[in-house]
């Protein structure tokens, strides 16, 4: 029998790929993927030939990871809770469903990850997994085993002669990280006390606002059918322009985030986060609907949205609801074209600028000035008679004084 594991090249994965081999005497195949965490992935090759892997997949998968997972949840406005922009949990489901296809490619009946038992990766992962391969068996270590500790996880590297520069390959941190083109994460350590602030040099990808140009940068932001395809002009593929926007973001010292959020499995969990360029898009994308969406699509499509974050957020990308939702929610896109002109400083991206050919916006109508009968006045007071008759009903049976 045979295992796909999502195998990062790190300590934790190393050590499950001896695990998986002497647990259940199996075939490991390892997929690694680039889906723009800022590390080469090359290197997982040599280490997984080390452990005796033979069936080796490392990928380029940032193109995909942003055109087919972030864009669309990007359309919807998406954040969970208020604040969360989801940069772990949509990379997930695209893990999820290339290793059921290299499962599918090799014969294997299982696949394996690195999430603990305690998170939200593991639901994700394995979610996506069913979903697709309804039969197929899943394997989680850190649910199995008692090396729960960094120690015991060493001493099994020496048992094991697994080679110790596997350890260095992470730079050491004191944190629970996760990074893809979206946005780096911090669990862990001291952020465990959710009174005690992260630690400045915590940050890697944003200079803190204090620290941020005085002067300010301008971009504009060219958007087709509620994607942005160009910066300043210049046309980009999806992952290009979130690596664009995540530098211009990072040196304004846009997007970090500090919060306490609700995991699936029922905890509370405090994290930090850097999407310096999903914050930016954000805004943006507002923006540009704000000048060419109906008001009560716009609103429908803003009652959705917390669904569909928790849709995202709870690990179900592969479900019928959220392709419901989606459906509903690129039914919206096909007039949020135009171009937004944004303003990065200190921690800020503000708008300060759109236009479109689609906007619905008519100046003629929303003027202050002579509108030329472009507007009756006259109407409004109908309009709002009619609207207050329930209102004067109640108010006359003295009903609605507190
Ligand atoms: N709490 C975030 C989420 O559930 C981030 C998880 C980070 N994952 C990790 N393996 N470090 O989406
Ligand atoms: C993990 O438990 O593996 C990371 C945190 C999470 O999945 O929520």
């Amino acid at each position: 029998n045979k295992v796909v594991l999502a195998y990062s090249g790190g300590l934790d994965t190393s050590v499950i790929v001896k695990w998986l081999q002497e647990t259940y005497d199996c075939e490991v195949v390892t997929f690694t993927a680039d889906i723009g965490q800022g590390e080469e992935v090359e290197p997982a090759r040599t280490k997984a030939q080390a452990l005796g892997v033979k069936e080796i997949y490392i990928e380029d998968l940032r193109e995909e990871f942003v055109r087919d997972y972030v864009y669309p949840m990007f359309r919807a406005n998406t954040i969970y809770e208020g604040e969360y922009l989801l940069g772990t949990s949509i990379a997930r489901p695209l893990i999820a469903k290339r290793l059921i296809e290299i499962a599918n490619e090799t014969g294997a009946d299982a696949i394996s990850h690195g999430a603990t038992g305690k998170g939200n990766d593991q639901v994700r992962f394995e979610l996506g997994a069913y979903a697709l391969k309804p039969g197929v068996q899943v394997i989680a270590p850190w649910r199995e085993w008692d090396l729960n500790s960094r120690e015991k996880l060493m001493d099994y590297c020496e048992k094991h002669d697994i080679p110790v520069d596997f350890s260095k390959s992470k730079k050491k941190s004191p944190y629970s990280m996760d990074a893809n083109l979206l946005h780096i994460s911090y669990e862990g350590g001291i952020l465990e006390d959710p009174w005690a602030e992260a630690e400045e040099d915590m940050w890697r990808w944003s200079v803190s606002p204090e620290a941020a140009p005085e002067t300010p940068t301008y971009i504009e932001l060219t958007f087709e059918k509620g994607d942005v395809v160009a910066i300043d002009g210049e046309p980009l593929k999806p992952h290009e322009v979130l690596s664009k926007l995540n530098k211009l973001g990072g040196d304004n010292g846009i997007g970090r985030l500090d919060i306490v959020e609700n995991r699936y499995v029922g905890m509370k969990s405090r994290g930090c986060y850097e999407t310096p360029g999903g914050t930016i898009m954000l805004r943006a994308h507002r923006a540009i609907e704000s000048l060419t969406l109906d008001r009560e699509a716009a609103h429908l499509k803003d009652e959705m949205m917390p669904k569909y974050a928790e849709v995202i957020y709870n690990g179900y990308w592969w479900s019928p609801e959220r392709k419901m939702l989606q459906a509903a929610i690129d039914e919206t896109q096909g007039n949020v074209n135009g171009v937004v002109r944004m303003k990065l400083y200190k921690g800020s991206a503000t708008v300060v600028g759109r236009k479109s050919e689609e906007s619905l916006f008519d100046a003629s109508i929303a003027t202050f000035e002579d509108d030329a009968g472009a507007y009756d006045q006259k109407d409004a007071e109908g309009f709002i008679k009619l609207n207050a008759l329930r209102l004067r009903i109640a108010a006359a049976k003295g009903r609605n004084a507190n």
